[in-house]
């Protein structure tokens, strides 16, 4: 503490000193010419609701699903679809146990209740926030049928040994890349290694149509079961070979069908998400390096050479103790030197009311399907609900090389570090 408190600090802007960032965040989502033209296109020479996988939709669904390696891919009009239809696909029935995480994007786990599946909590890592494998393994039932990973903050779940897990127990594997697109494991793109791959490209993500999803898989029958319930018959009487769904073709499933406008964004963008991608890793390490030697921080350990994180977010542990703040007061001032940090989940998603309550559809569904409801209780894992009370994070679409703008954010840490005994007092006097 005495190093970083040496001198007389610059006033943090929470107590009337100037912000520390004045540099400006690239702008995102970028709209260049291309993608204009590519969007014009799609409104005056297509249709505006491809109900089939023809013209642009039916090139990116093509393009991203080769980039992955996979066979199919099946673009729908948000990540959330995605993962409900990839539920669907991989063959989750109502009833089944699926294992998720509690720490990520309520999508992650709704995708399971609107499957009338009952979602089972298994635990996470404390450095990478993705699920831990052998805890997944310790949550496994006769009842378990698949598994939902989540590369939450673009982090690579450990694919090698979840895959190991679920090949042994026999489960699909559903991976919800909605934060991860570009990012890899052992060398391989997130969201190529299990059952079926499910993307976001709502206007936040690494990739963006503004609003969107798609969803990729190797299986036949996955691809034809997760189509059926979500496009136009249309669609899945051009495409549909299997009897099983061709002989059920009707206009009884969802409408998840992606708009034209986004396809065309996303397909023309999908060109620089390569380069995007290592420019946000970049930009990560940097701020990491500008702030490593602060004791209140923990940064993630390095990954393996084959690795790479996808960086939607740079997530940060805040060491609770080291300085008079809280983890919230702390972003609370990095706001003010117009930081753009967030704390992402508050609080397990199974310590929350509707898990609590089982309300999700009303009278206790889908857990209410099993003769004994799942209980969740506080504890269930451990290492969720402790990173829940540290974690924070800044925003990461800095798809740019960003040097001055990272030295400013790293700069805007330490600032609130070293005026941490002045903020405690500004807090307390607040506190009244
Ligand atoms: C981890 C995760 N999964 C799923 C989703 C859902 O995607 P969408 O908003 O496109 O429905 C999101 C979106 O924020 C997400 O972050």
């Amino acid at each position: 503490m005495t190093a970083i408190l040496a001198g007389m600090p610059e006033r943090a802007a929470l107590l009337g000193g100037e912000p520390a960032v004045s540099a400006p965040t690239p702008p995102w989502p970028l709209v260049d010419a291309e993608t204009l033209a590519a969007i014009t296109k799609v409104i005056t020479e297509e249709t505006l609701c491809p109900v089939g996988a023809e013209g642009t939709q039916g090139d990116f669904e093509r393009r991203f699903a080769e980039m992955h390696g996979r066979r199919y891919g099946l673009a729908v009009n948000g990540g959330t679809a995605a993962l409900m239809l990839a539920l669907h696909g991989a063959g989750v029935l109502p009833g089944d146990e699926v294992i998720a995480s509690p720490f990520t994007w309520g999508a992650s786990v709704s995708c399971i209740l609107q499957n009338l599946a009952i979602p089972v909590f298994a635990d996470i890592d404390p450095h990478t926030f993705t699920l831990d494998p052998d805890s997944i393994e310790a949550r496994i039932t006769p009842r378990t049928k698949a598994i939902v990973v989540v590369h939450i903050f673009g982090f690579p779940a450990d694919m090698t040994r979840i895959m190991e897990v679920a090949n042994r127990h026999g489960l699909a594997v559903i991976e919800d890349a909605a934060q991860a697109h570009g990012g890899k494991h052992a060398g391989r793109y997130l969201g190529s290694w299990g059952t079926v791959g499910a993307f976001s490209l709502q206007a936040s993500k690494n990739l963006t149509g503004g609003e969107g999803g798609i969803l990729i898989c190797d299986d036949r029958a996955v691809y034809e079961r997760a189509m059926s319930m979500g496009t136009h018959p249309q669609r899945l009487y051009a495409e549909l070979e299997l009897p099983e769904f061709r002989e059920k073709i009707d206009s009884l499933a969802f409408n998840y069908r992606m708009h034209s406008m986004s396809a065309a964004m996303a397909n023309s963008q999908l060109q620089y998400l390569e380069g995007w991608t290592l420019a946000r890793g970049r930009n990560a390490l940097r701020l990491y390096e500008s702030v490593r030697d602060l004791p209140f921080l923990e940064i993630p350990p390095p990954l393996l050479e084959t690795d790479r994180h996808a960086y939607y977010n740079i997530p940060f542990t805040y060491r609770p103790g080291v300085i008079p703040l809280s983890r919230d007061e702390f972003v609370q001032a990095l706001k003010a030197e117009r930081v753009d940090g967030n704390v992402y989940v508050r609080v397990p998603l199974y310590l929350r009311k509707r898990f609590q309550e089982h309300d999700y559809f009303g009278r206790g569904y889908p857990w209410a399907i099993s003769e004994t409801p799942l209980v969740y209780r506080k504890g269930d894992c451990p290492v969720a609900e402790a990173m829940a009370q540290v974690e924070f994070q800044v925003d990461g679409n800095y798809y740019e090389d960003a040097p001055e703008l990272m030295a400013q954010i790293g700069a805007a840490m330490r600032k609130v570090g070293e005026n941490a005994a002045a903020l405690r007092e500004w807090f307390d006097a607040k506190k009244g």
